[in-house]
C-alpha cells in the first residue's frame, strides 16, 4: 500500500476509467478534487485528444489522477468471409437508422505506442491498463518518470503475472462489473469478493476491488475482504459530469435489475451491459478490435438519434442502485463518510 499512500487520497474510491467519452475531464477532476482518484479512459482517443484531455483535467485540479489505456495485443486474422458475414448481420440495423451499409474501416484501433508516448510525456500520477500485460521497457519507462502503474486481472493467475511484472497495484475485476472484461486469459467470471479474498491471501501488492460496488456497504465489504481501494464505474455513469448520453441515462433509469448481459456483439470482446437489439441480433461478431470499429457508426448515430436499442449500454449488474447526482455527492456516498489513510 506504501506506493499508493503517496497519492494522498481521502477516499478509498477510484473512479473507473470509462473509455468512449464517459470519464470526461470534468468527471475525472471532480472525483480527484473530492479526494478520490479520477481516471481518464483514454483507450479510444487519438494521441492529440489524450494530450488535450490531460491538459483539461489539469486545468480543473492539481490533485493526482490516472490515465488508462488498453495494453497492446496481437490483432487476430479475419477472413473476407467473416467480415462479409458480420457486415451483413449489421446491415438491417444500419438501414433502420438510414445509414449507408456497414463497411469495416481500414484503421480499426489507435496506435498504442503513440498513445503511450503522450501519456509518458504528460506523466500523470498513475497509469492504469487493461486487456493484458505491458512490455518490460514500458513499465520501466513509467517507473523512471515516477508514474504508478495499475494492471487489471479477472483471475488470481493474471494478478500473479502482473505482480511478477512489477506493477504497483492490481485491479481485481469481478463478474458483476460493467464494461469489458479486463483480463486476457481464461476468465471464470469469479465474484468480486471471492477474487479479493483469494488475492489478499496470496499477493503482496495492493489490491483494488472492482465489480458491482454501488453503495457504502458494498465498498466496506470489499475493504473488509482485503481490498486496499475500490474502483467504481457504473456508480458514476449518471453523474452530472459524466459524458453518458441522454438515451444511455434514460435506459439506465428505466431498466430493471437483472437486465444486464455479457455480450461480444458490440466489440468482439466480452463486456457487460444492458441487453438490447444489438446484443440480441448480432450473433457473428468479428474479434476485437474489428467488431468495435465496425459498429462505431451505428453507435454514434444511435446516440445522436436517441435510439438506445442500438447503443452499447455498458452497466454493471447493480446498475439499478445508481442515481443522478454530482460526482462529489456520489463519491461521498460510496466513501460512507470515512477517510482513507
Ligand atoms: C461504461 C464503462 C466503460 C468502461 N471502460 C473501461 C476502460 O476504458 N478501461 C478499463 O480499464 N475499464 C473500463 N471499464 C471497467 C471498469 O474499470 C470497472 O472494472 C467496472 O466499472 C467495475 O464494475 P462496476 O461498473 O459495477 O462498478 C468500464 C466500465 C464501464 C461501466
Amino acid at each position: 500500500m506504501a506506493a499508493l499512500t503517496r497519492l494522498g487520497l481521502h477516499s478509498p474510491v477510484i473512479l473507473a476509467p470509462m473509455a468512449g467519452g464517459i470519464s470526461t475531464p470534468a468527471l475525472v477532476a471532480a472525483v480527484s478534487e473530492a479526494g478520490g482518484l479520477g481516471s481518464l479512459g483514454a483507450a479510444y482517443l487519438t494521441p492529440q485528444q489524450i494530450s488535450a484531455e490531460i491538459a483539461a483535467v489539469r486545468g480543473l485540479t492539481q490533485r493526482p489522477f490516472a490515465v488508462n489505456l488498453f495494453a497492446p495485443h496481437a490483432t487476430p486474422q479475419v477472413t473476407p468471409e467473416q467480415i462479409a458475414a458480420a457486415e451483413a448481420e449489421l446491415a438491417p440495423l444500419h438501414a433502420a437508422l438510414n445509414l449507408a451499409p456497414p463497411k469495416l474501416p481500414a484503421q480499426v484501433q489507435e496506435d498504442f505506442a503513440a498513445q503511450f508516448e503522450v501519456v509518458l510525456q504528460a506523466a500523470p500520477a498513475v497509469f492504469s491498463f487493461a486487456f493484458g500485460r505491458l512490455e518490460r521497457g514500458s513499465l520501466e519507462a513509467l517507473k523512471a518518470r515516477g508514474i504508478l502503474t495499475i494492471g487489471t486481472a479477472t483471475s488470481l493467475t493474471e494478478a500473479q503475472l502482473l505482480q511478477s511484472d512489477g506493477v504497483d497495484a492490481v485491479v481485481l475485476q469481478g463478474s458483476a462489473a460493467g464494461g469489458h472484461r479486463g483480463g486476457w486469459q481464461r476468465d471464470d467470471l469469479a465474484g468480486t469478493l471471492d477474487l479479493v479474498r483469494a488475492a489478499h491471501q496470496s499477493l503482496s501488492l495492493p489490491i483494488i476491488a472492482a465489480g458491482g460496488l454501488m453503495t457504502a456497504e458494498a465498498v466496506r465489504a470489499a475493504l473488509a475482504a482485503g481490498a486496499d481501494l475500490v474502483q467504481c464505474g457504473t456508480a458514476f455513469l449518471r453523474a452530472a459530469e459524466a459524458g453518458t448520453s441522454a438515451p444511455y441515462r434514460a435506459a439506465l433509469a428505466a431498466a430493471q435489475a437483472g437486465q444486464t448481459t455479457l455480450t461480444r456483439s458490440f466489440s468482439g470482446r466480452l463486456a457487460r451491459g444492458l441487453a438490447n437489439t444489438v446484443t440480441q441480433e448480432l450473433r457473428r461478431p468479428l474479434p476485437y478490435p474489428y467488431q468495435n470499429a465496425l459498429t462505431r457508426p451505428l453507435r454514434s448515430a444511435a446516440a445522436a438519434n436517441h435510439r438506445a436499442e442500438f447503443l452499447s449500454l455498458w452497466a454493471g449488474e447493480n446498475f439499478w442502485q445508481g442515481r443522478e447526482a454530482s460526482a462529489a455527492e456520489l463519491l461521498a456516498e460510496l466513501s460512507g463518510g470515512r477517510e482513507k489513510a
